[in-house]
């Protein structure tokens, strides 16, 4: 296993105080977060209803930074024009929610946004193989969608492992999201499998959101060796 080690942080928002979002998106980007990673749910395809197209379009004021939409939301091509335009850089679908997976790459591409595909823990990662010409990222899921502040499933590293492999033969620049259950303490497994992007919700909002940041990019660098 070939490691790509552009390593890259994304802070889940989810965990944040929604009381000062501007503030908390203010201090992730000083602390140099490289991605803000954005829940969007609707209550169907996940049991949870999270933030959606006029909360990004507020923030997208507070931050240059790379803004990674993850959309939990059935059949996403409906909405990815809209999400581009309220500032997404990259919209990630789930491929259990997209009747049309190939053309909802397409739209996203049409928007300009970066396309990725998402696996919950139970779809084999052998389901983003077509597509991977395609896409920028997968995005593996740790815990099943819907809650921030899950632990991590363990096997869902393999599948980490099996995509690294693939892409190593198959397409080397492909980034490896891994999100839920991530922390400080598991982030150095996490990148052992082949894992490159790092989600953190609670992990980075939990106590000192800026020091939290800093404690992942040292990790990161002890990684890099
Ligand atoms: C879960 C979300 C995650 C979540 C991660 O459905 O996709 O991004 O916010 O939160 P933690 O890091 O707390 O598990
Ligand atoms: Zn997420």
């Amino acid at each position: 296993m070939i490691m790509n080690d552009n390593f890259i942080l994304a802070p889940s928002i989810l965990a944040a105080d929604f009381s000062k979002l501007g503030e908390e998106l203010h201090k992730l980007d000083i602390a140099g977060a490289e991605y803000i990673h954005i829940d969007v749910m609707d209550g169907l395809f996940v049991p949870n209803i999270s933030v959606g197209i006029p909360v990004i379009a507020s923030v997208r004021k507070c931050t240059e930074r790379f803004f990674d939409v993850h959309l939990m939301i059935n059949e996403p091509a409906r909405y990815v024009k809209r999400f581009a335009e309220a500032g997404a850089d990259g919209i990630t679908v789930h491929v259990e929610a997209c009747s049309d997976i190939k053309g909802t790459i397409e739209q996203i591409k049409e928007t300009g946004a970066v396309p990725s595909l998402c696996v919950s823990p139970d779809t084999p990662v052998e389901e983003v193989y077509p597509y991977i010409d395609d896409i920028n990222m997968v995005l593996i899921m740790s815990v099943y969608p819907g809650y921030g502040g899950q632990a991590l499933i363990e096997r869902t590293l393999d599948k980490a492992r099996k995509l690294r492999d693939y892409a190593d033969k198959n397409k080397p620049s492909l980034n490896i999201e891994m999100d839920g259950g991530i922390k400080l303490s598991n982030t150095g497994m996490v990148i052992d499998s082949g894992v490159n992007v790092i989600v953190a919700g609670t992990g980075v909002f939990k106590g000192d959101v800026i020091a939290n940041v800093h404690e992942f990019h040292k990790e990161f660098d002890r990684k890099r060796g």
